[in-house]
This record gives C-alpha cells, structure tokens and sequence, in this order.
C-alpha cells in the first residue's frame, strides 16, 4: 500500500521541481506519475524530440527517490500531427469532426494514429523503459472520456465492414441474423453497410449492436498495441490503465486481460453530481459522496486487475467538471484513500500535486493550491501515509462469498432498447450492490466469464443476453442466484429467443415471461413483500409461474413480482430500496450468510483478518467491544475510519452454517 500524485513537471518552472519532489516525500508519497500529455513537448515538431527537459524532471523525482510512473502521451496528439493527418480527428453521430483544442481528439479506427501512437509509444519506452526509476507505465489517459469511444469516421465504418465480414461470414448470414427484411433494410455485400447513425427513425438495433462491440473491440485493439510495445522495451514492469469511474462504452474487462493492473480515476463527489442519482440523493451526500459509488469500482476493477488495482487519481478537493463542484467534508479524502486500500488498492495516488492556474482545469483542486500552500487535502494525504505504516506491509486482497455479475455488453444493449426511457443499466446494478453493502456484505464484481467457484451467492442484476454456457456453471456453482429484470430476454442478435425470456435460462428457472411493460415515473405499483409494504418502478413482466416455483410478492392484480425457485430468487422489476435490501437478506440468509442491517452511510470492508469501518453518515458505529483496534476511534463518527481485528467469528459476510436452514 502505497502514496501517489500525478504531476506535470512541464507546467511549471524548472525551479520548483526539486522542492516539488521533496515536499511530495516529506508527505509520504512515494510514486509520481507524469507525462500523459506531455506530446507537444517531446515531440515538438515531427520527428524532432527533446527529452532534455524530461530527463532533468525524472532526475529530480528520481533524486527524492520518487518512483516513476511513465505514460505514452498518446491522449493528446499534437497540433502538427492534426494537420498532417486531418482524419485522426474522431466524427460525432451527428456527422461533425470533433476538433483540435482540447483532449482526446482521435479515432480509434484512424490508421494514420495507429501508426503515430505506436511511434510516440516507441520512442517514450525506448528512452525510458530501463530507466532504474520508472517503476510502471500508464498507457494513454481514460480511453472513452468525452465521448469518444464512437466515431463515424469513414476509417471507422471502412474497419466495422471488415469487423462484420468476420463475424457472420457471408452477408446472407447477417441478413438473416439481424432480421433485415424488416423495412427492406437487405444489404448484398458487407460494403453497403454503414454506421448505424443519421436513419430517419431508430436504426436497427441488432446493427446498433454490433456498432458497439465493434467500437470496443476498437479500443482494445488499441490498448494491446500500445502494451507490447511497453513490454517490448520495458519489461517486468506493470503497464496499468487508468479507467474512469462506472464508465461502460467499452468491455473494460477485455482491455484489462492485456494489462498488468486495472487502475481508475476517484472522484466521488463529480460522480455523484454527473449520475444518475435524484436531487434529494445527490443533495444528502453532497460532500462526501454516495456510500457505495466508490467501493462498486473498487471491487470493479479489483476483479479484472492481474495484480493489485490502483487508484490513479484520487479527488484531492473541489473539481471543475461537474455541474456544480462542491467542496468534500474534512476527513473525506482520507476516508476515501482507506476505502481504496480496504478494497484491495495496491496504491492510491492523487491528481493533482498542486492547482494550475491556467487553462481548462484551472478551478480543479490540487493537494496543493496555486501560490504553493498545502490544502486540506495534503494534511489528509500525510495522515493516512503515517497511518499505512501502523499496518503490515502486505495484506491479502479480499475475498467474498458474493458476487455480483457486470457485464458491459448488457448496459449496450439496454442503451439501445431500454423499452422505458429510464431503464439505466448500470443503476440498477448499483442498487443491487448498494443492498448488499447496506447489510454488512462485502461483494466481488466479476465478470459472466468469472469462475463461480467458492461463491455462495450470485447475484445477477439484468443480463438480456445469457449463453448455456453461463447458465451451466451458475447451475453448477451451487450457490444462491438471485436474477433481475431482463435477464435472458434477447438472443445474441438482440432478438426475443424463441422460447420467451428467460431464455436459455429456463433451464434453471422455468419461467415464460410472456409481456412486459415499462412504468413511468412516479408510477409505482403497490406490492407487499415478507409482511412489509412495497413499490415496484420502472417496469413489470407478467410471468407464467411454475406451480413448483414459490410467489413471494405479487402485484395488485395478482401477478407475480418476485418468484423463488429451487436455489434461484427472480425478481420481475425493481423495486424500492427496502424491498430490494429484504430480497438480497433473504438470498444471503438462504445462502447461509451472517448478514447486519448497518446504519446509514456506515459501510463495512474485510481484507487480511481486519474489519474497515467507513462513516459517510451522521450516526456512530461502535467496534465490538473484544476487538483490536489497529487505528481511529472506537466510536466511529462521521467521516471516520477505524481498523481493527475481530476477536471472534460472527463478523457479517461470514458463512454461518446453522442459519442456512432455517432461512430458506
Ligand atoms: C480525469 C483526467 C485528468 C483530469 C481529471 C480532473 O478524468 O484523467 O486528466 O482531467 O479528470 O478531475
């Protein structure tokens, strides 16, 4: 567990370097990231390099003995490269080029940047990749920020064709697939098909599609080339990524298999303004963030990282990006720093070193202001450093007996065919989460093609598209499943399969789910679950039961809400938080886990044999008085962390073997 900062050297005078670098060690930092957009001075004109000015900043880091991480500056192609190659430039749905002037100005597709990436990449590794001080590379900054996964680039569909021709083989094959005969829409060869953009009305959605598992494909395509050249020149080092916060528009978990380690980007309280959340919501944890939004990325990326995930910019202070920024609560940025370690973070590193006065980010906080003065943020930083030195230097990553599928393609395809406007994937996958954590739970976010072994609990919260394959090993896993709306609803063509949702999940839960419908706002359907009052939002199915299968919850006209069957728990639409909460203690009890109603904002995290209290609330949360208390308060108040050993078994999240039946 270690400290970190990102800095730019070239933002500031050579002068203060030197300073810099002792100032970030005095504090406990130990690693400094630079150069991600750095292009424009190492290149300055083509072909023309100065690493002078480089070197003598790595030599001051390095000097204070600062470990270095390096990154291809390939985020931000210089001016010069733009105009030689106009057609970098990545093309809006709308048909407009994006233009030069701020970041990520490139096209995926782009054959004349593929090239000038992999250049620029060369030549950093070349220079740097035995450097004694470089200790990790960061490929590029947050593939997809501002929208630029897509493009409709004609490089763009000219590469979708050829991706096309490989999938289905022969175009009558993706004719049929797709169903094109609906509205004439039959293409003869793979060359008449273009972006699924600019129709009249919606463009086909199995097309839609396979645009954007193209456009995924695209970027890991990209990554990969990048990553060997890294290796190439600089091997035994990680190469990471730094991922941005539930961002969905690629398969994260693809571009991660090429990596060492999956990073992302912390900032908890732009999160919160920029999602889905309501205003009551955003406005309750204004300054400290939503209790489960950073830990859901954690256990994230936690489970598609080689080795342990890193933070690699963690909030230090207000942002500038966010609708309105708010300021965090004192205690905030230590908290949030512990959180990353308690859920498996190898490193926490803060963005930024100190605030630029000019440019776009020039109202983002640093851990340092403008003139040079420590923030509140940097006292922060300092305390949780000394504080990492209270704990052993090496602690195993966590472990659950829960996991909660997440699947990319998923959120795609219910961008695509959401059927009500609202239906948000990734919403309603946090909720599930956030139920979980409410209880005490830890969770393991994996992936369909995880291995399901030792889990006791699988919660799937929405997966149109599921293979026997998955069906199977859920079946084999032997653990309690709890499924959401949705799941087996559409073939891999983005078609109703021919036996009805669920699908090939029939196998284990013979449900015909014969119409759906979706609700809007504020139309809640009444519904009583375990004895207690209940609302289901946004969507309804109207399901043929089994007369084996147990109807736990039932509309008011007397259809069935939730269902039981066998080890499976299916739940037909979502529901208010309480329900939600009750359905997950039930299927944790059925699976024979220990679970504990936490107050709110109280959040619980185990690694190694420790328990981390998190408080983003306003109660107190008492550690069981037989504990050891590693550091902080045994009254954990709001905004604290506190560490310690349980004396005893009985800790929530624990496999509980007396209560398994007796729940069921
Ligand atoms: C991240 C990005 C950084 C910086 C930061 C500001 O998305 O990687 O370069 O822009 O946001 O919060």
């Amino acid at each position: 567990m270690r400290l970190g900062v990102c800095y730019y050297p070239e933002q500031w005078p050579e002068s203060i370097w030197q300073a810099d670098a002792q100032r970030m060690r005095e504090l406990g930092i130990e690693q400094v990231r630079i150069a991600e957009f750095a292009w424009s001075r190492m290149e300055p004109s083509p072909g023309q390099y100065d690493w002078a000015w480089l070197d003598r900043a790595i030599e001051r880091l390095a000097g204070a003995g600062l470990k270095i991480v390096m990154c291809t500056p390939t985020a931000t192609p210089p001016k010069w490269l733009i105009d030689a190659h106009p057609q970098i430039l990545p093309v809006g749905a709308d048909g407009h080029t994006r233009a030069f002037g701020s970041r990520r100005h490139y096209d995926f597709s782009s054959p004349e940047y593929f090239e000038a990436a992999g250049k620029i990449a060369r030549q950093v590794a070349q220079r740097y990749g035995q450097h004694p001080a470089v200790s990790a590379w960061q490929i590029d900054n947050e593939f997809g920020c501002h929208s630029t996964v897509l493009s409709y680039s004609k490089h763009a569909v000219t590469r979708f064709r050829q991706w096309l021709a490989t999938r289905y083989g022969t175009i009558q094959a993706l004719n049929e697939a797709w169903g094109t005969v609906f509205w004439s829409m039959e293409y003869r060869t793979f060359d008449e098909i273009d972006a699924p953009v600019g129709t009249v009305t919606e463009a086909h959605p199995a097309h839609r599609l396979d645009y954007r598992r193209f456009a995924s494909d695209e970027v890991v395509r990209f990554n990969r080339m990048q990553v060997e050249i890294v290796r190439e020149h600089s091997p035994g080092r990680p190469v990471v990524h730094n991922f941005m916060q539930l961002f969905s528009e690629f398969d994260h978990y693809r571009v991660a298999a090429d990596l060492d380690v999956a990073a992302w980007d912390s900032y908890p309280l732009g999160g919160l303004e920029e999602a889905w959340f309501d205003a009551p919501t955003k406005a309750r944890w204004l300054r400290t963030g939503h209790p489960d939004y950073t830990s859901f990325n954690h256990d994230l990326y936690r489970g598609m990282s080689r080795q342990p995930f890193w933070v690699m910019e963690q909030q230090p202070g207000p942002v500038n990006w966010a609708r309105w920024n708010p300021a965090p609560l004192p205690g905030m940025v230590r908290t949030w720093s512990w959180e990353a370690f308690a859920h498996g973070a190898g490193c926490v590193s803060y963005f930024r070193w100190r605030q630029v006065p000019f440019a776009q980010e020039q109202m983002h906080a640093g851990l340092n202001t403008p003139d040079n003065q420590p923030d509140i943020g940097a006292g922060e930083a300092r305390q949780v450093a000394s504080e990492i030195a209270v704990l052993p230097a090496t602690l195993e990553q966590p472990h659950s007996k829960v996991a909660l599928v997440f699947d990319y393609q998923s959120k795609w395809l219910l961008d695509i065919q959401p059927q009500g406007i609202d239906f948000n994937y990734t919403r309603f996958a946090f909720e599930y989460y956030s139920a979980l954590r409410s209880l005490g739970l830890d969770v393991d976010i994996v992936s369909k093609e995880a291995s399901f072994d030792g889990y006791r609990l699988i919660v799937v919260p929405s997966m149109a598209i599921v293979s026997d394959d998955f069906v199977t090993r859920l079946g084999q896993s032997g653990a309690q499943l709890v499924f959401g709306p949705r799941t087996g609803s559409k073939t891999d063509v983005l078609s109703i399969p021919s036996n009805l949702p669920p699908g090939p999940l029939t196998a284990l839960l013979p449900l015909r789910i014969w119409r759906v419908e979706s609700l809007r706002p504020n139309t809640a359907l009444e519904l009583m679950y375990q004895g207690k009052p209940g609302t289901a939002h946004h969507w309804r199915e109207f399901i043929e039961v089994p007369v084996e299968a147990a109807v736990l919850s039932t509309y008011p006209d007397g259809g069935a809400a939730v269902i039981r069957h066998s080890h499976c728990f299916y739940l037909g639409s979502l529901f208010d938080e309480a329900t939600t909460r009750a359905v997950m203690r039930d299927a944790a009890r059925a699976a024979g886990l220990q679970v504990e109603r936490l107050d709110e904002g109280v959040r619980l995290a185990r690694r190694a044999g420790l328990t981390f209290v998190f408080n983003y609330g306003d109660s107190t949360y008492a550690v069981p008085p037989d504990a050891t208390l590693l550091f902080g308060e045994a009254q954990v108040g709001p905004q604290q962390v506190t560490v310690f050993r349980p004396a005893a078994l009985g800790q929530p999240g624990q496999v509980k073997e007396a209560t398994a039946a007796a729940a069921s």
